[in-house]
């Protein structure tokens, strides 16, 4: 959501900073735009509409000139995409440029003030308010790092906000609160950036700022420093990633190759703690006497990493006997919600959205201990929340989340293993078993990879479908509502998850003629009624499918189509069963000739309210 970058060095700056933006493209943009320090003036190049449109615009960057500068993708909240609202933002003189990421809360009460004392505003957006306070300032105490550490203390929201100044014509100042922000160095040369895979193909020395840090970026490299303008020592952090994990490898969409990637983070996420025969999580901060206090969790979420809570709900329960809520992190911050010493367990691949990092604090300020499952190393829910499970996605650059949604659930799964074991819920043999199942997922996923041609073929013979249901019990269910999210997310084609036994209670009556309804059949025991739902739909003129587990019995006949699964323990079943409607909802996508990589109006990650 909103990508920025910046850069000073000696080389020309501006095919760097498209460079970046291109990678943060994934974050969900409508506008983008640069500025240039150049020969003690600043330029600005904006454009509505793809980074297509600012490559034309300015050859590729080369016609715009200059070793120091910020750009930004703007996804927009305070006024419609266009150029005008597009950043860089700037003051009457064009003496200040800045570009931000965030929401600035107390933007309209600050605007207010500005223009009573003579500013004139050109655009609706927040930032222009943030730009215009910072000139106040700087105009005020003439110092540029006063006049950010004066703006950080009167603005309300979050923000990631580069600024430079036509004064300093090598220098890119720099603070952030609750938005992400990171600096590279690498010889002589400073990167700023939203996340690491803008930088990654000139640095992998990286600084994570912390709220409220100011940075000074120049030739020499970066300097920290605290609201009252002291120096602060930072370490750097050494990415261990490969550029070519954030580049697509010969597959047509990232989405492709983050699916076919699952065997490999599921196994790297398992291994991580599962090492020796033993389940260790002292990585994670969690001995086992921290295990053996638990007496209950919270799970939060957003979107699909919500749905892995619902999915360790299920097995956490049933493998752990201690009760699990879960809950939307955007409700539960807001909630007021009675609790009673649980461990609070806060999943989100990015680290960054904004209402799971609020639950967390939300849940601090409560008294309870927090655990984050999260894959970006030192996002702000890392760093906030008491334990981390680093999952080992790697750089996950779709908008609709596979692999990091793969490897959140085989987090969970080893968590409520651990503490199944710890409580002695679980006989030493059931544990071991399914420690070995555990093991055996990859495989068992590349056998479902290799099934993608079957569900390319049923995805275009319902290519024009306007409604889609997806109905399960237990895991099912809570499967089931991935891929209705993944399909909705991608195709655009309208779809809702039901569980099965709701479905006379309502959504029944939604059913006709060619309405597709896929059954989630993988839980031996619910199954039977689950097909007996599916049929139903089937008397009234639907269309069924069936993603059932091999030991399920299915009728011959009456199926629309049937995709099997490989066996494994039901508690794990989401695992592999969520495979083929990923598929599903990628093929749907790419017929419908849809962005499947970055689908209207949606951002990977979602740093504001
Ligand atoms: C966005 C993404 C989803 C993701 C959700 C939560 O909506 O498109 O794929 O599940 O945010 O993101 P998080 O980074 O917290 O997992």
């Amino acid at each position: 959501m909103c990508g920025i970058v910046g850069y000073i060095g000696k080389e020309q700056a501006a095919p760097i900073l498209l460079d970046g933006l291109k990678k943060l493209e994934y974050r969900g943009y409508d506008s983008a735009g640069i500025a240039l320090l150049n020969a003690g003036d600043i330029d600005i190049v904006k454009a509505k509409g793809r980074l297509k449109v600012l490559y034309e615009m300015t050859d590729g960057g080369k016609a715009v000139k200059g070793t120091c500068g910020i750009g930004h993708t703007r996804w927009a909240t305070h006024g419609e995409p266009s150029e005008n609202n597009a950043h860089p933002h700037c003051n009457d003189e064009k003496t200040i440029a800045a570009v931000h990421n965030g929401i600035i809360e107390n933007y309209a009460e600050l605007k207010e003030k500005l223009i009573k004392r003579g500013y004139k505003f050109y655009s609706q957006t927040d930032t222009e308010v943030a730009t215009k306070l910072v000139d106040y300032y700087y105009k005020k105490y003439g110092d540029p790092l006063r006049a950010i550490s004066e703006f950080a203390l009167r603005v309300r929201g979050s923000y990631a906000l580069a600024v430079i100044y036509k004064d300093f014509p090598e220098t890119v100042f720099a603070i952030r609160k609750d938005s992400p922000m990171i600096i590279g160095v690498a010889g002589g040369a400073a990167y700023l950036a939203s996340d690491v895979p803008a930088i990654l193909k000139y640095t992998k020395s990286v600084y994570y700022v912390d709220n409220l840090q100011i940075a000074r970026l120049e030739r020499g490299g970066v300097t920290f420093f605290n609201l009252d303008r002291e120096e602060v020592e930072k370490e750097i952090v050494k990415i261990t990633w490969d550029a070519e994990a954030a580049e697509k490898g010969g597959f047509e969409h990232f989405m492709l190759k983050e699916i076919h990637e699952q065997p490999k983070v599921v196994k790297d996420t398992v291994n991580y703690i599962y090492q020796n025969g033993n389940l260790g999580f002292s990585e994670v901060g969690l001995s086992d006497k921290d295990f053996k206090k638990i007496n209950g969790l919270i799970i939060v979420g957003c979107g699909s990493a919500y749905h892995v809570g619902l999915v360790m709900q299920y097995v956490t329960e049933d493998l752990a006997r201690v009760p699990v809520r879960v809950e939307l992190a955007s409700e539960f911050r807001y909630r007021n919600p009675v609790v009673n010493g649980e461990l609070v367990i806060a999943i989100s691949q990015s680290g960054e959205t904004a209402d799971t990092l609020a639950a967390v604090r939300a849940a601090k300020e409560a008294g309870l201990k927090t655990l984050a499952i999260v894959n970006v190393v030192g996002s702000s829910i890392a760093r906030e929340a008491d334990y981390v499970f680093y999952t080992k996605a790697g750089p996950e650059i779709s908008v609709a989340t596979t692999k990091a949604y793969s490897a959140q659930l085989v987090a969970g799964y080893t968590f409520a293993l651990k503490l199944a074991k710890i409580r002695k819920t679980i006989e030493d043999n059931e544990y071991s078993k399914l420690l070995k199942e555990l093991s055996a997922l990859p495989e068992k996923l590349e056998l479902l990879l290799s099934q993608k041609e079957q569900i390319q073929k049923f995805a275009a013979k319902t290519m024009d479908k306007k409604d889609v249901f997806f109905i399960g019990r237990g895991v099912d269910y809570a499967v089931s509502v991935e891929g209705s999210l993944k399909l909705k997310e991608i195709s655009y084609i309208h779809s809702e998850a039901y569980a099965a036994g709701e479905l006379k209670h309502g959504t029944i009556s939604l059913i006709e003629n060619g309405t597709l309804v896929f059954g989630v059949l993988t839980q031996k025991k619910l199954a039977e009624k689950t097909l007996s739902n599916l049929v139903e739909t089937a008397s009234r003129g639907a269309l069924i499918a069936a993603v059932a587990s091999e030991g399920i019995t299915l009728p011959e006949k009456g199926l629309d189509f049937v995709l099997r699964i490989p066996e494994t323990d039901e508690r794990f079943a989401a695992s592999l069963a969520v495979i083929p409607l990923q598929f599903f909802a990628y093929y749907l996508s790419v017929l419908r000739g849809n962005d499947v990589d970055k689908p209207r109006n949606l951002a990977k990650s979602v740093t504001v309210e």
